[in-house]
C-alpha cells in the first residue's frame, strides 16, 4: 500500500513537471547551431550542446519550446549577424549588443513578424539602413541602432511604421526625420543625435505621445516649433545644431537648462539669452 502510494506521488509529480517543460523545438534548435556556426564556434557557446535541451541553452529564452528571446551583450563576438536568426520565428526579442559584430544590419529581420525589441545597437554594423525595415512587423515597437557606423539616409519606408522607441543616435545618418512624427504617430522616445541629419524643424507636427526628444549634435536648421510647448516632456536636447529664432515659451520648454539649447546658430529667449 505504502509503495503504491509512492508510486503514485512519483507519477503526479513527473507528469506536472512534463507538462509544464516543453522541450525545445527542432527547428529551433537547428537554427540554433546554424547561428553558433556561422559565428566561427565561440567559446561563449559553450552550453550549446545537444545533450541538453536547447531552452536550457544560454543567451536564449524560450516560451512553450519555442525560442522567443536572443540576447548577446558585452561578448566579443565577430563577423555578420547570421542568417539563421531568421528562421527562429518565434522571436520577440533580438538584443545584440556591445559586440564587435560587423557587416551590413540584416533585411532579413523584417521576416520576423513577432519581433517586438530589436537592439543591435553599440556594434561595428555599417552601410544603411535597409529599405525592407519599412516592411518590418508592425508588432516591431522598439528598435535600437545606436552608435554603430551606418551612413545614408533613413528609408522613407520606415515612416509607414509606427514604433514606440527609435534609436538611432552616434551613427553618420542623413536625411529628413519628420517622416518619425506628425499627429497620428505613437512615438515615445525618440533619440537621434550624434548624426548628419539636415532639414528644417520649424513646420515639424509631434505627436501628443512624445515624451523624449534628443537631436543634439546635427545640422537641424529652423525654428523650434511651438507645437513642441503643447508636449510634456521629460527630456528634450536640440544643442549643437543650427537652429534659429525664440525658443516657444511655456509648457515645458523653460524646464530644461541652457545646455538642452546651446550651440545653435542663433537661437535665443530662455532659457538662453534674451532676443
Ligand atoms: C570595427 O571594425 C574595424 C574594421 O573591420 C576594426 O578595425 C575595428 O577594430 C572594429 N572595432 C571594434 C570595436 O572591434
Ligand atoms: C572585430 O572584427 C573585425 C572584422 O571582422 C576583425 O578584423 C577584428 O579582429 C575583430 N576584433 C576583435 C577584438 O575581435
Ligand atoms: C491622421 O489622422 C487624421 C484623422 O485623425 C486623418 O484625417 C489623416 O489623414 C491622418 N494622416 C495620416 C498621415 O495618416
Ligand atoms: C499609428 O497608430 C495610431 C494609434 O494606434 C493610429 O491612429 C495611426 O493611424 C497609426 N499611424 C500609422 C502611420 O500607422
Ligand atoms: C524653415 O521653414 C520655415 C517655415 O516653412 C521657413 O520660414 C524658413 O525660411 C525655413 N528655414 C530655412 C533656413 O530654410
Ligand atoms: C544636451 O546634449 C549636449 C551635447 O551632448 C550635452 O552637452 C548637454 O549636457 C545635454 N543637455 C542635457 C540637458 O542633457
Amino acid at each position: 500500500m505504502k509503495t503504491s502510494i509512492f508510486i503514485i506521488t512519483i507519477l503526479i509529480i513527473l507528469t506536472t513537471s512534463l507538462a509544464k517543460h516543453h522541450a525545445c523545438n527542432k527547428n529551433d534548435e537547428k537554427a540554433l547551431f546554424q547561428i553558433k556556426k556561422s559565428l566561427g564556434d565561440p567559446d561563449i557557446f559553450g552550453s550549446w550542446q545537444n545533450t541538453l535541451d536547447c531552452c536550457e541553452w544560454d543567451y536564449v529564452i524560450c516560451s512553450n519550446g519555442r525560442v522567443t528571446q536572443f540576447t548577446i551583450a558585452g561578448n566579443m563576438i565577430s563577423g555578420q549577424i547570421p542568417f539563421a536568426i531568421s528562421k527562429l520565428t518565434h522571436l520577440n526579442m533580438l538584443i545584440i549588443t556591445r559586440t564587435n559584430v560587423s557587416g551590413p544590419v540584416p533585411s532579413f529581420l523584417s521576416k520576423l513578424t513577432n519581433l517586438n525589441y530589436l537592439d543591435l545597437s553599440y556594434n561595428n554594423l555599417t552601410g544603411s539602413i535597409p529599405e525592407s525595415f519599412g516592411r518590418l512587423s508592425r508588432n516591431t515597437q522598439h528598435i535600437h541602432l545606436s552608435y554603430n557606423r551606418l551612413t545614408g539616409n533613413v528609408p522613407k519606408s520606415l515612416g509607414y511604421l509606427n514604433f514606440t522607441t527609435i534609436d538611432f543616435s552616434g551613427n553618420q545618418l542623413t536625411g529628413d526625420l519628420s517622416i518619425f512624427f506628425g499627429r497620428n504617430k505613437t512615438i515615445e522616445i525618440a533619440r537621434f543625435s550624434e548624426n548628419n541629419f539636415e532639414f528644417n524643424l520649424s513646420d515639424m507636427e509631434f505627436p501628443e505621445t512624445l515624451s523624449y526628444l534628443d537631436l543634439n549634435h546635427n545640422k537641424i536648421y529652423g525654428s523650434v516649433p511651438a507645437t513642441l510647448a503643447r508636449l510634456y516632456l521629460a527630456y528634450l536636447n536640440v544643442s549643437y545644431n543650427r537652429l534659429c529664432g525664440k525658443i516657444p515659451q511655456g509648457g515645458d520648454m523653460q524646464k530644461f537648462d541652457k545646455t538642452s539649447y546651446f550651440h545653435n546658430k542663433c537661437l535665443c529667449g530662455l532659457p538662453l539669452p534674451a532676443c
